[in-house]
């Protein structure tokens, strides 16, 4: 007789319900998995609710998709508990993703020689309230003469908060008044100052695990355009430049659910903004891209649980900084370098093997699912829960149209064409 095993895949969640009923309808058809040695397995999901809970308990998830730490303290601890504890495999780790934030991933990738640009990190213009600050303030704090670093760096810069998020606070300063006024408003926020790339192409990659989709941007339009259905708009070298570079970030950090937006000019890549513990897979922002990132997110979660992966909740960073520092390799040999630990962190040959062999149905049923009147009744309430009445019909037929696309586009490729 086989033996049969059975996976808990928790989700702990905020506002959001259309990416989450969406993975609980695929993860629901995933059905029976069957791995070499003739294991069965089944795979349930199960939203998490925040509650009191002692130090002991044991968590019954094995891997938990997590979009609350970032800003919340209970859940956050909840999941390190779990991690500690009880061997949850997280996606991602608050162990990092809090420790680490924009500025330190600005750090990583600087040391691993990326193209990040030029930043300087501004003190405080209103530090945060602390009694013994004017001491400390009036006999540390340096003077110093913002409009001489803005100068030495060279307008147009980007002054932003050293955390990021959401572009919050993000200002571009063409010159020194705007520079002033947009250090005074930053008050209590520690601020970057870096020069701004002029760029061609703003490509923003989401990773999941070792699956890699890169779109192509479009910052200045509304949430609803930013991603635009584009393929091949970058040379294949640069292309997968931005691949190793996203899929470097998250296995030297141990994130496993993140974006990274990076600007290219010419055969340049420049790395900006890729630490993203909660990156954003809105159906209304991803749309034709939504059910590679469902696919993604599924596949990658039954991988981990079915074949007990083990989480690195702590970073590494000894053979990632061997190559950065080894000063007969240059910047194309360090990326490949980067990539094949990538690879080896992710697994990423044993991962493509268990979707050929134990997920080999996955790609059509989710095909299926996008089809059915229950991704059109999911998607048509979150259009109703995220525009006014008169933008409903509009949207629809947007959204609706974009989803044809990937269906005929799928099909095509289905059928080899
Ligand atoms: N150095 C830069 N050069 C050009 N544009 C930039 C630069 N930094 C930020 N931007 C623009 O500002 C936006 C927000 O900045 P980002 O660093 O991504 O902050 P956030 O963490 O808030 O997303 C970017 O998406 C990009 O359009
Ligand atoms: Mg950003």
């Amino acid at each position: 007789m086989s033996t049969q095993r059975d996976h808990l895949i928790g989700l702990l969640l905020g506002a959001e319900e259309d990416w989450p009923t969406a993975f609980e309808a695929i993860a629901g058809r995933l059905g029976v998995l069957r791995t070499p040695d003739g294991t069965e397995h089944r795979i349930a999901t199960e939203r998490v609710t925040i509650e009191p809970f002692n130090l002991r308990d044991k968590a019954r998830q094995d891997l938990c998709i997590d979009r609350l730490a970032y800003w919340y303290y209970h859940p956050r601890e909840w999941l390190k508990k779990a991690a500690l504890m009880d061997d949850v495999y997280l996606l991602n780790s608050p162990f990092t993703f809090q420790s680490m934030e924009k500025h330190s991933a600005y750090c990583a990738l600087l040391r691993l020689g990326m193209k990040v640009p030029d930043t300087v990190l501004v003190p405080y213009k209103h530090p945060v309230d602390n009694a013994r600050w004017a001491y400390t303030s009036s006999k540390y704090n340096q003077q110093f003469d913002l409009d001489a670093i803005a100068e030495t760096m060279g307008y147009p810069l980007f002054m932003k908060p050293f955390d990021g998020g959401g572009w919050r606070g993000v200002s571009k300063v063409r010159d020194s008044a705007e520079l002033n006024r947009s250090y005074d408003e930053s008050g209590e926020m520690l601020m970057h100052l870096q020069e701004s790339i002029d760029f061609d192409v703003f490509a923003r990659a989401l990773t999941i695990g070792p699956e890699t989709m890169v779109m192509k941007f479009r910052p200045d339009e509304p949430m609803h355009e930013r991603y635009a259905v584009a393929h091949d708009f970058l040379s294949p070298a640069v292309g997968a430049e931005t691949i190793t570079i996203s899929q470097t970030v998250n296995a030297f950090f141990r994130w496993e659910f993140n974006s990274c937006e990076m600007l290219v000019k010419g055969d340049q890549v420049y790395p900006i903004d890729y630490a993203n513990a909660c990156p954003d897979v809105a159906v209304t922002s991803l749309h034709y891209y939504f059910p590679w990132a469902m696919t993604a997110l599924a596949k990658w979660s039954a991988f981990c649980v079915v074949t007990d992966r083990v989480a690195k909740t702590q970073v590494d960073t000894g053979p990632w900084f061997a190559i950065a520092d080894d000063p007969a390799l240059d910047y194309a040999a360090k990326l490949a370098a980067y990539q094949r630990l990538a690879d080896e962190h992710f697994e990423t040959e044993r991962y493509q093997e268990f979707c050929a062999t134990s997920l080999a149905h996955v790609d059509e049923m989710v095909f299926d699912y996008i089809c059915s009147t229950e991704f059109k009744t999911m998607l048509t309430s979150t259009i109703h829960q995220t525009y006014p009445p008169h933008e409903w019909e509009r949207f629809e037929a947007h959204f609706g149209g974009l989803m044809r696309m990937w269906i005929d586009d799928t099909a095509r490729r289905h059928r080899g064409g």
